[in-house]
């Protein structure tokens, strides 16, 4: 009782302070302008500026527009929250004769715009979040030139005066990608020095993939002497054996850099969480909390509330492994906003990288199977011991030979415990061998997939497995029909957090133009799932995922009042406008924390 209390209070704070940030000023000159030349409308519109009763109900005027996502994929026309609950849905007659003769005082019903949808509260099932809001603070994926982005990191030091005042301190930016510039070219550290603002500062700035760093002079020097060679990493060289300023993959480990500051890492939240607001999610599943990001969650915990849902994955890490001892899990922290109750750990690397465990060979080089990021026998062992402690355990596995190795792990675990019911998770589950896409499904293992991915990736997935085993990549619609449980998540900031970029790529398999390497119809249409299944994925599938499926993830009496208000009906229109659909309003614990109702 005392406990729901806090909940309400605390969130209501919350979501005041976030809707004054997000909508509170255009909102209050709309009201003005209405209310002086509309009186009559104005007074209608009047209803958005005050606050919402601790008991209201949402419905659309005519048809049922509100997707459940319960059981039977039930559509209703309204919903009724108490507090932070749901405690109704229904048409408005029905909802009306419970309610209305229920209380002393009517029941203030808001209505949804022509038009509009009601879902669940999205969730993304692997993300990061202080990455993201990192790389949004000197943003370079949208650049298409070198001098585009020298020009972008100059403005971000103008713009910034403790930074241009601070000669000493380290420029970082993120997201170049020169295979999408002009001219395909590599960077070099000489690209800075030409201008005066940057010459003699160290600017790192790390590429869209991750996979490579591009420094400058300042910060090159720091770092000297750079080793001749550097194992698993490269590090470019001029003929003369100048390095050039950038380095790949491990070599970037060589820039140690300060580590983010307590105001750095608040900044990155707010960003990330500002931006997943109005894209409508209400949870996030952070794909792997650093001792650092791990420390931070923490604090914030400590002051109160979260804006937002977490569901964090402890990092596992194989240069260390403290075998099965992560302390206890977190459970229901920040007024239930915060769990972290499952253990994040790497099989393989990356399929574009060349670094997915296949296998047999890759078909454009014969020579290549990528690789383990860690040692069988080792992942098995620690797979099964955070089993048997009762963790849930999400690993990171692309290639065909690392998913069957985490099956195994999984299945040999069961005759240690049920597995099942600890809900283990296959981070990303992108290529699978027939036998393996049935047993995920036999063995209760959750399917954590990045619709996107297979967006981006279908365009050389071909070239790279070859016709007969690409068909096990991405294969959603197989997963799903072989009893698999997909919870969709977007890799922020690997792509696009949008979660209706996913739900467009999983239903269509085309890119955002329409197109794909199999034409208008779809890479492998037969894989496309129908629009039921995606949305399921984003929600409900997502809550499952995160043991929270009694709570969220679906609009029913008794759970959570966390629901967003589309700006189209996703499940009807079609597929080419999907991406034009706006969130117009997000609501977490029943208290709108974007936009208004
Ligand atoms: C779903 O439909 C079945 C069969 O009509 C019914 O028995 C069940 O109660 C329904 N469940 C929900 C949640 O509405
Ligand atoms: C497990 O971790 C805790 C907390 O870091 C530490 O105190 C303890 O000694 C560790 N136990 C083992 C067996 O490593
Ligand atoms: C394992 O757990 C699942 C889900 O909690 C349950 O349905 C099943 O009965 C359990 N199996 C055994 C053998 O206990
Ligand atoms: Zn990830």
């Amino acid at each position: 009782m005392t406990e729901s209390r806090i909940t309400s209070s605390d969130s209501v704070v919350n979501s005041k302070e976030n809707s004054s940030r997000t909508g509170g000023e255009t909102r209050k000159s709309l009201i003005l302008l209405i209310s002086l030349v509309l009186p009559v409308v104005g007074f209608f519109y009047l209803s958005i500026l005050t606050p919402l009763p601790e008991a209201y109900a949402v419905c659309s005027r005519r048809g049922a527009k509100i997707y459940t996502v319960d059981d039977n994929d039930t559509v209703v026309q309204c919903l009724v929250v108490h507090n932070t609950f749901i405690v109704d849905t229904g048409s408005l007659e029905d909802v009306s004769s419970r309610w209305f003769a229920r209380s002393s005082f009517p029941l203030p019903i808001r209505y949804i715009s022509r038009g509009s949808i009601i879902v669940p509260g999205l969730m993304d099932s692997h993300a990061h979040i202080l990455e993201y809001g990192a790389s949004r603070q000197l943003f370079l994926g949208d650049a298409r030139s070198i001098q585009e982005i020298v020009s972008l990191v100059r403005q971000h030091i103008l713009v910034n005066a403790e930074m241009y005042d601070d000669k000493l301190r380290s420029i970082e930016g993120w997201g170049w990608d020169h295979l999408s510039w002009s001219v395909k070219e590599w960077p070099t550290a000489d690209a800075f020095e030409s201008d005066p603002v940057l010459r003699d500062r160290s600017v790192v700035l790390r590429s869209k993939d991750g996979h490579a760093l591009w420094l400058s002079k300042k910060a090159l020097e720091s770092i000297a002497p750079l080793p001749r060679d550097f194992e698993g990493g490269v590090i470019f060289r001029r003929e003369n054996g100048e390095p050039t300023g950038v380095l790949l993959d491990g070599a970037q480990s060589l820039v140690k850099g300060s580590g983010p500051t307590e105001q750095d890492l608040l900044r990155h939240f707010t960003t990330t969480i500002d931006d997943a607001l109005s894209f409508g999610l209400t949870s996030i599943h952070d794909a792997g909390f650093q001792p650092v990001s791990l420390a931070f969650f923490e604090r914030q915990t400590a002051k109160g509330s979260l804006p937002i849902r977490i569901y964090g994955m402890r990092h596992f890490n194989e240069k260390s492994p403290d075998l099965g001892n992560l302390s206890i899990p977190i459970l229901n922290a920040a007024n239930g906003r915060l769990n972290v109750r499952s253990v994040k750990i790497f099989a393989d690397g990356a399929l574009r990288s060349g670094g997915a465990a296949l296998c047999a060979p890759y078909f454009d080089n014969p020579e290549e199977k990528g690789f383990m990021r860690i040692e069988e026998q080792l992942l098995h062992e620690v797979i099964i011991q955070y089993l048997r402690d009762g963790w849930q355990v999400n690993v990171h596995a692309i290639g065909d030979c690392a998913n069957k190795a985490v099956l195994d792990a999984f299945e040999d675990a069961l005759q240690y415990v049920n597995v099942s019911a600890l809900r283990p998770r296959l981070e990303h589950a992108q290529m699978l061998t027939p036998e393996d896409v049935m047993r995920i499904g036999r063995l209760g293992v959750i399917a954590s997939v990045q619709p996107a991915h297979a967006t981006s990736d279908m365009w050389y997935a071909e070239e790279r497995l070859g016709p007969e085993r690409v068909k096990g990549l991405y294969a959603f619609r197989s997963l799903h029909d072989n009893g698999g449980i997909l919870a969709f998540g977007s890799d922020f900031p690997v792509e696009d957090m949008n979660p209706l970029s996913g739900f467009y790529a999983a239903i269509t398999r085309l890119s955002q133009d329409g197109t794909s390497p199999k034409g208008s119809v779809g890479w492998f249409p037969e894989q496309r799932l129908t629009r039921e299944q995606a949305l399921r994925g984003m929600t409900i599938n997502a809550a499952y995922a995160s043991f929270a499926e009694e709570r969220l993830g679906s609009i029913v009496p008794g759970k959570l009042a966390d629901f967003v208000v589309l700006s189209q009906d996703i499940m009807r229109i079609p597929v080419y406008q999907i991406l034009k659909t706006k969130v117009r309003a997000t609501i977490i614990d029943g208290r709108p924390v974007y936009g208004y109702i």
